[in-house]
């Protein structure tokens, strides 16, 4: 962490002030914001729920398509007109992750009231930005194109404290030519195996049931320090700490070697559930984008993994309307996501990004078209994802509670081993009272599944068990 200027008691000047993180976009930007609440909770600041109460307000923002940069305008303009959370303190905002990294000169001149403006290589500056703004009242921008900070060994603050996030890569190295992290992350730097195994171990010391593994591609971990992929070897170790469940985002399927996917099958921690985005499924398509692999390589990928972990839950993501996709193309990708039968699929249409390859191909489909393909897609992955939840009608999950439902308080929210959503009513205690939602909070429960539905699963718990690994495998 940088040095923190300190005011004449000694105390740093963000002690006491209340400050909130907005968050848009990637687990990896969630990631770094629960750095840093970390670091602003460790250097005496405090959190607040909204803007108003709030001293400091960071948003930790994500270019990678044009959504949440318009978000981000709205709320910081919006935030402008707000009066000070405390009498004569004016609200600093703070702006960092992707858009930072790649928009600062032209956030602090054209939005009003920004304060600091941070990348994504210098998240460890950020308490000693705020304090120089705090000062000095002058905006704070800085923004490095590389550094050796090693942001994942600052303090972070979690979220919830049965989950962690742990991330084993930074950056990205395969320039799909449609995407901008390769351009705002930097080149791909994988953290040493003894490192992740260290932290690991600390996380499930600290009541940590479930983990997951962040990278833009965590199946190229290790290449640049070990000269070849090791992540089949951090499922291994990482599986050995204890740690109930053990998840990781994201898979580039032409990194997905077979010694995963054993890995994956023999390591009884790793949930039966893999997000491998697929993109497109015309190989035309995969070609302009640079994926380099075809459906055909894809689908028997599909075929190993299901071989190995047969009852394994798919999920991708896919962009609709790349520059050039026909009619023909798209209809190559609707075939693939009914043969794969995904049980969830973020579906993107396509955004230039300046500075990307894909920013420079023609478009040829029109806005109609393109929003029609969107909508067939989503209907058939509404579809593959009913059917995918039907088969677990009748069976009983093993399900991490969460919190209560939204919608209903009465009402238990977590998620199954495949990561499905699965609701059912508190269960009584022996004394004929329902448990408190915060007692189960953060425990595994059985349910056995009456309803099926496309988004998720509902039922009666039928065990409080505080076992390990699998249930009903
Ligand atoms: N337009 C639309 N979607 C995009 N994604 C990345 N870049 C773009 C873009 N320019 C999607 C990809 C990626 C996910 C995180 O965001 O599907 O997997
Ligand atoms: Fe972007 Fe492709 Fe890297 Fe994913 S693998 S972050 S889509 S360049």
């Amino acid at each position: 962490m940088s040095a923190q200027p300190t005011d004449n008691r000694g105390l740093s000047l963000l002690s006491g002030r209340t400050f909130l993180m907005q968050t848009f976009g990637c687990q990896m930007n969630e990631h770094d914001s629960e750095r840093i609440d970390g670091m602003l909770t460790a250097a005496g600041a405090l959190e607040v729920a909204t803007a108003e109460e709030a001293d400091i307000v960071v948003y930790m923002t994500c270019c990678v398509r044009e959504r949440a940069e318009e978000r981000l305008y709205g709320r910081v303009s919006t935030m402008a007109g707000l009066p000070p959370a405390h009498d004569g303190r004016p609200r600093v905002v703070a702006i960092g992750g992707c858009i930072g990294q790649r928009d600062a000169e032209r956030l602090a001149r054209d939005l009003p009231g920004v304060g600091v403006v941070f990348g994504t290589h210098n998240l460890g500056q950020l308490p000693g930005l705020l304090e120089a703004q705090l000062e000095t009242g002058k905006t704070q921008v800085q923004v490095v194109e590389d550094s050796d900070e090693d942001a994942t060994s600052l303090p972070s603050r979690r979220e919830q404290r049965w989950h962690a996030w742990l991330p084993i890569t930074s950056g990205c190295n395969n320039f799909c030519t449609y995407c901008i992290v390769p351009y705002v992350r930097g080149r791909e730097k994988s953290r040493p195996l003894e490192e992740i195994v260290a932290e690991a171990s600390l996380l499930v010391a600290d009541g940590v049931r479930e983990i997951t593994l962040l990278g833009q591609n965590v199946n190229s971990y290790g290449r640049d320090i070990y000269g070849r992929s090791r992540f089949a070897d951090v499922l291994r170790a990482v599986g050995e700490t204890g740690i109930e469940r053990l998840r990781f985002a994201t898979s580039h399927p032409k990194d997905l070697l077979d010694e995963t996917i054993a890995a994956m099958a023999e390591v009884p921690a790793v949930m039966p559930q893999l997000h491998l985005p697929v993109q497109s499924g015309s190989n035309r398509i995969l070609n302009l984008m640079n994926r380099v692999y075809t459906r055909e390589d894809y689908l028997g990928l599909v075929e190993r993994l299901r071989r190995a972990v047969p009852d394994i839950a798919l999920s991708t993501d896919i962009i609709v309307g790349f520059p050039g996709e026909t009619e023909r193309d798209f209809e190559d990708t609707l075939d693939l996501a009914r043969q794969v039968g995904y049980a969830q699929a973020f579906t993107f249409i396509y955004s230039p990004r300046t500075g990307t390859p894909a920013a420079q191909m023609e478009q040829t489909a029109t806005h109609e078209q393109i929003q029609d393909r969107f909508d067939r897609l989503v209907a058939v992955i509404q579809d593959t994802a009913h059917a995918c939840n039907q088969v677990d009608l009748g069976t009983v999950q093993r399900v991490l509670v969460e919190g209560a439902s939204r919608r209903d308080p009465s009402m238990l929210s977590g998620r199954s081993e495949k990561n499905q959503v699965v609701h059912a009513p508190l269960p009584m205690d022996a004394l004929g009272s329902q448990i408190p939602i915060e007692r189960l909070t953060g425990t595994m429960v059985d349910v056995r599944v009456d309803t099926a539905r496309t988004w998720y699963l509902s039922g009666e718990v039928v065990a409080l068990p505080e076992g390990q690994g699998r249930a009903n495998r």
